[in-house]
């Protein structure tokens, strides 16, 4: 029997920020996993460069039953807290887009960054073997990992969602969640692709054709690519609003987002003789224009149409409703909505208010943040809070 001041359940982000944090405090710290390496989603995250936080970070970029909950961690350990981190390391880095930073490099530039950290706090790390038991008496939690039993006052539970179970995602937090008595938020897969009924073919045809939109889900609405796939819909549009789509949800895009009210009854006017196949290739891919005016079939020149016609397909086009019938799921999952449920949770430290010592942290628990880095951010900030408190 080892014996530690805390054992950290998964060697994710969240994980090793917490071990980190907790360890340079001078807690002893092991962290514990059945994979073989350290921070697996954070080395094919982001096309290999890791998007490792975001600098739009703030709370309403976050899905939770409870919107106010990270709020306070999302405070004290901000984008640019991890930045610093990040710069001290001297890992070069960009801004890709809206607010999105990457390595230039590589994505293990940030394993090996927390790796770092952590050797810098003496944590230990205990690899590639099965968690056999967990367990709870007297005060203190004991861990049987492969051959080794580890016991520790506190427990961080760090494994993260089931989304991507190949990269050696499960559900256990949530089975250690009840077994300790917190409750979870109904897991769905988020930042995933959906799928298109039989009826919806002719879009499935367009596989590989990619559109700037408005993509909407509810009152969600995100303006950025979308990607036609021989399954239904994906691009970082779709993506965003899977996370707020529910079964028998529609979506609603707008192909032409930039094109102002009555822009068709003008084009009937400047061009009366063009189709609307050929004025839709003007903004749009050929491929997408030609099935769009096929689906509208609105047939022969503008300047033979009825306005009444044309503001019915500006209508449609402006908010094309699509009701998938599901999504890729959890095997293409970037992260997962749901987990364990804030409520039983403190907001400030991450620790269970019923079970002393019991911390969860990162994506186990339920708040998933935006495509962008924001997903990264969440597990520094939650790891870090729960690192000052362990
Ligand atoms: P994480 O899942 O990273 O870690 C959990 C750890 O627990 C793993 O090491 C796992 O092996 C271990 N574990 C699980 N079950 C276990 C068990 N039963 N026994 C023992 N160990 C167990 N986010 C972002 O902000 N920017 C980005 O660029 C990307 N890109 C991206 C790409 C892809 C393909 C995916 C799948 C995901 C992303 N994400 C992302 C999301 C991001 O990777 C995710 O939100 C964080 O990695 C969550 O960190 P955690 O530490 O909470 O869990």
């Amino acid at each position: 029997m080892e014996s530690f001041d805390a054992i950290v359940l998964g060697a994710g982000g969240a994980g090793l920020m917490a071990s980190a944090v907790a360890g340079q405090r001078g807690r002893r710290v092991v962290v514990v996993d059945h994979a073989p390496e350290p921070g697996r989603k954070i080395l094919i995250s982001g096309g290999g460069r890791c998007n490792f936080t975001n600098l739009g970070t703030a709370p309403d970029r976050y899905l939770s039953a409870n919107p106010h909950f990270a709020k306070s961690a999302l405070g004290r350990y901000t984008a640019g807290d991890f930045l610093e981190m990040v710069e001290r390391h001297g890992i070069a880095w960009h801004e890709k887009t809206l607010g999105q930073l990457f390595c230039d490099g590589s994505a293990r530039q940030i394993v090996a960054m927390l790796l770092d950290e952590c050797a810098a706090g003496a944590v230990a790390m205990r690899l590639g073997a099965a968690i056999r038991d967990v367990s709870h008496a007297d005060g203190r939690f004991t861990v049987v990992h492969g051959d080794a039993t580890l016991t520790a006052p506190a427990l961080v539970i760090a494994t993260g969602g089931p989304s991507i179970p190949k990269l050696g995602a499960t559900g256990f937090a949530y089975d250690l969640a009840r077994k300790f008595g917190l409750k979870v938020v109904e897991p769905r897969p988020a930042l995933v692709p959906l799928t298109l009924p039989p009826e919806e073919a002719l879009f499935r045809s367009l596989s590989g054709v990619a559109t700037e939109v408005v993509a909407r889900c509810g009152k969600a609405a995100f303006r950025e690519a979308a990607l036609f796939t021989h399954r239904g819909l994906s691009g970082p549009a779709i993506l965003q609003v899977s996370s707020y789509w529910r079964h028998r949800d529609a979506i609603g895009i707008d192909f032409l987002p930039d094109q102002d009210a009555g822009w068709l009854l003008e084009a009937k006017r400047t061009r009366p003789r063009a189709g609307l196949r050929t004025v839709l290739s003007t903004a749009l891919p050929d491929r997408l224009a030609e099935a769009l005016a096929e689906r509208l079939a609105v047939v022969g020149e503008l300047g033979n149409q009825r306005d009444a016609t044309l503001r019915d397909a500006e209508q449609r086009l402006g908010d094309w409703r699509f009701v998938p019938n599901g999504s890729e799921g959890f095997a293409k999952a970037e992260v997962t909505v749901g987990g364990i449920a804030t409520e039983g949770l403190s907001s400030r430290t991450m620790a269970a208010r019923h079970l002393p010592g019991l911390y969860v942290v990162g994506e186990a628990m339920d708040v998933t943040g935006w495509l962008g880095g924001y997903n990264f951010q969440w597990a520094w900030a939650s790891g870090w809070a729960a690192g000052q408190a362990l």
